[in-house]
């Protein structure tokens, strides 16, 4: 049978229409602009709609995860991530493809507040206790009144329950300067949550201020910082799947390792080493409708001076394996919001096969991971241009305005050359082609 990535994107849309892939929904959405994004959607979602900015959506293949066979739909404009991610992805499902663990606590509400008296809030000053500071104020109301913060919380949100979730630990925390806070962990079920929590945070905090005198509420809103939405993959590959024509894959192995080590050494390669890992949970959190900023202040919250990336490497001896490990926060939803508006997102979703979220963040850091190891496969083989090439030639030429039937011949023409390869080169070569057809 032809290999997927040898098919028109035509025929590979009919592939998918016979595997039962897609359904009529999805074929529609697939080939017909006005439908993957309607304009009475898009106005609704933003203001002052123009128009849609559609990036490429391409699928990666040969993902096993957790004994899963997928394709991962991928959105992307820089080529080679979706074969990169696809490509790695292979080697690993021959030694059994991904493992994954997911921890789905809840996102965290910070209801933030001052001392009244500090200016810009309503005066508490002389009210009974305003002698205490907020912390003390906020902890002793909490200590006392728990249960009623969970019942505004549950009304504020009531169908949240009905979906499994819900409020699920309260904290106060103190700060220099006079800062004091009041954390609520919010179960939100299979949605990202960023409404729901902001909405019983802003309701939690007006109960808490007519309670508490003294008290200037500055803010309520979600953390981003998601230690508690985390996903971990493992992948094992054996050295043999990791050879070149050059190499062998024991030494392959070993330089991966060495490589990755370097990331948790160097500050300025470990910014390299975490671009080639969000090249690839990017493209599948945007291609699934998820909010791309949130995952990305979530991932690099979670870096600091002694943690300088999520992957690390090491070889099993034993098995003679290379083995990965991705441990990210990855704060996903699986309902709700774009994912359920944007009809290239439900393609998306039900390509995957209509994860949980806590399946997706499986997936994505799965995605990572292979993303990650096929960089470093590469850096430390035959270094990285000679693979980005060739779909980089392709860009060139259509920027010099080739039609589809002449990208092969003027591709090859910067191939022979490569040192020379320009848009220049690329216009010259087309000029070239079509006189000589003339
Ligand atoms: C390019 O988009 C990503 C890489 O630079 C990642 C890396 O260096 O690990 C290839």
């Amino acid at each position: 049978m032809t290999k997927f990535y040898e098919l028109s994107t035509a025929e590979r849309i009919d592939r998918l229409r016979v595997e039962g892939a897609i359904g009529e929904d999805g074929l529609r959405v697939l080939t017909g602009q006005a439908e993957a994004l309607p304009a009475v959607v898009a106005s609704n979602m933003v203001e002052n709609h123009i128009g849609a900015f559609p990036v490429p959506l391409g699928l990666a293949e040969h993902f096993v995860i957790d004994g899963e066979a997928l394709r991962v739909p991928m959105a992307v404009e820089e080529p080679s991530v979706i074969a990169a991610a696809g490509n790695a992805a292979a080697r690993i499902a021959r030694s059994g493809g991904f493992s994954t663990s997911v921890r789905r606590e809840g996102v965290v509400a910070q209801i933030v507040v001052t001392d009244a008296r500090d200016g810009d809030g309503v005066d508490g000053g002389g009210k009974e206790g305003a002698d205490r500071s907020p912390l003390d104020r906020l902890t002793e109301y909490v200590r006392a009144h728990e249960g009623e913060i969970r019942r505004v919380a549950r009304q504020a949100h009531p169908s949240l329950e009905r979906h499994g979730g819900g409020l699920r630990g309260v904290e106060v925390r103190g700060h220099e300067d006079g800062f004091a806070e009041l954390d609520l962990l919010i179960d939100t079920g299979e949605a990202m949550g960023a409404n729901v929590v902001n909405t019983i945070a802003e309701a939690v905090s007006v109960h808490c201020i007519s309670h508490i005198d003294g008290l200037d509420p500055l803010m309520s809103i979600l953390s981003n910082e998601s230690a508690g939405q985390r996903a971990q993959s493992v992948a094992r590959i054996a050295f043999d799947d990791l050879k070149t024509r050059d190499m062998d894959g024991d030494r392959v192995a070993r330089r991966i390792v060495k490589a990755a080590r370097f990331a948790w050494v160097s500050p300025l390669r470990a910014a390299t080493h975490n671009k080639g890992i969000m090249n690839g949970v990017n493209a599948a959190v945007l291609a699934t409708g998820n909010d791309t900023r949130n995952i990305n202040a979530a991932a690099y919250a979670d870096l600091s001076d002694r943690k300088r990336t999520w992957t690390k490497w090491t070889i099993d001896e034993d098995r003679s394996q290379l083995v990965g490990v991705i441990d990210m926060p990855l704060p996903l939803g699986a309902v709700g919001g774009a994912m359920s508006t944007l009809p290239m997102a439900r393609l998306s979703l039900a390509l995957l096969g209509h994860p949980s979220a806590a399946r997706l963040m499986g997936i994505v850091a799965s995605v990572g991971l292979a993303s990650n190891l096929s960089a470093m496969r590469a850096l430390v083989t035959r270094g990285i241009q000679s693979g980005h090439m060739n779909l980089q030639f392709k860009s060139l030429v259509m920027s010099a305005g080739a039609r589809p039937e002449e990208l092969d011949q003027v591709v090859a023409g910067l191939r022979a050359d490569p040192a020379h390869a320009d848009l220049a080169m690329a216009k010259r070569l087309l000029q070239r082609l079509r006189a000589e057809s003339k």
